[in-house]
């Protein structure tokens, strides 16, 4: 078996980073095809305004693992690089060092000079620690804090591990943003599908907006930022479910809760 290699995600291999999330039989599936295409463009966009964001692990060329970051800074002037996500999709790679070697490759890269913090070194690492791991896979939670992350800032899907031990980091709250409601959206179900990171969450948008449609007994138009710029920017180039003109709080992953936010409309 060859070795496990590290590389950087550039314009050549923006690809792998969009289509190591699909599952099998993916390539058969034209909603995973969307989501994909919609990541490409994400990871596109972020190359051109971050520079290297995210590696992949290759075995031979063959792509079997994933680690995406971006910069930020809390009112402090306090610089943290944060991981968006980590995945190893196949089970025959769990537990044989591919999470370990990618989460190395950006501590590694983010206790050098970097561009992200004027040239500087990161004060520490965070992580966005959600629940996306599958049956018998080991969650993000408890791999990160097997590296030495602790929570942090309330939030229970944030952790944080600091490069000195005396780095104190305030995170900036998720910001709460809405799509722009036009008047076409006043009678139906519109469906915002940006350049999302997470194909997942393409997918399940748009699987949500079609289970709302029939439903609620509305039409289901769906706004894809890769085919539709311009309806994608109309709505304030954000990606969310509007019932009515209204956005809808909950998805399919928290079903009873999307049929309570339903039946109250
Ligand atoms: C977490 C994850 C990245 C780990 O990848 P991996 O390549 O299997 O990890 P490693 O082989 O480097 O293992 C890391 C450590 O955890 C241990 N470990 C691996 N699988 C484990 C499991 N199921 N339970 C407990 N410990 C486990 C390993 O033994 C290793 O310990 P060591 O450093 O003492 O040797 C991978 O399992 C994954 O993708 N999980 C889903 C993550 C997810 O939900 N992502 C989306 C939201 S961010």
């Amino acid at each position: 078996m060859s070795a496990t290699r590290i590389l950087p995600v550039g314009v050549r291999n923006a690809g792998d980073l969009a289509t190591i999330c699909a599952g099998e039989g993916a390539k058969s599936d034209p909603l995973w095809e969307r989501a994909t295409k919609a990541k490409r463009q994400w990871a596109r966009d972020r190359l051109t305004e971050l520079g290297t964001f995210a590696w992949v692990a290759y075995n031979g060329a063959d792509p079997i693992g994933m680690i995406q970051c971006h910069p930020d800074r809390d009112p402090m002037g306090v610089g943290v690089a944060v991981i968006d996500c980590i995945w190893v999709p196949k089970k025959s790679r769990w537990g044989r060092g591919i999470g370990s070697k990618l989460l190395a490759e950006v501590e590694t890269t983010m206790q050098r000079q970097h561009r992200w913090f004027e040239g500087k070194p990161a004060d520490g690492i965070a992580a966005m620690a959600f629940h996306g791991e599958a049956e018998g896979q080991q969650s993000a939670e408890s791999f990160y804090l097997h590296h030495g992350f602790v929570r942090v800032g309330g939030d229970p899907d944030l952790m944080f591990k600091p490069f000195q031990p005396d780095i104190v980091w305030t995170p900036t709250p998720r910001a709460v943003v809405t799509p722009t409601s036009l008047p076409d959206d006043q009678a139906r179900v519109t469906v915002l599908l940006g350049p999302l990171s997470c194909p997942f969450q393409y997918r399940i948008l748009s699987q949500t907006g079609t289970y709302v449609g029939e439903k609620l007994g509305m039409t289901v138009t769906e706004v894809d930022a890769v085919s539709d710029p311009e309806g994608y920017l109309a709505h304030g180039g954000l990606s969310g479910i509007l019932v009515g003109g209204r956005q809808l709080r909950y998805d399919l992953l928290q079903h009873e809760k999307l049929d309570k936010e339903l039946s109250g409309l």
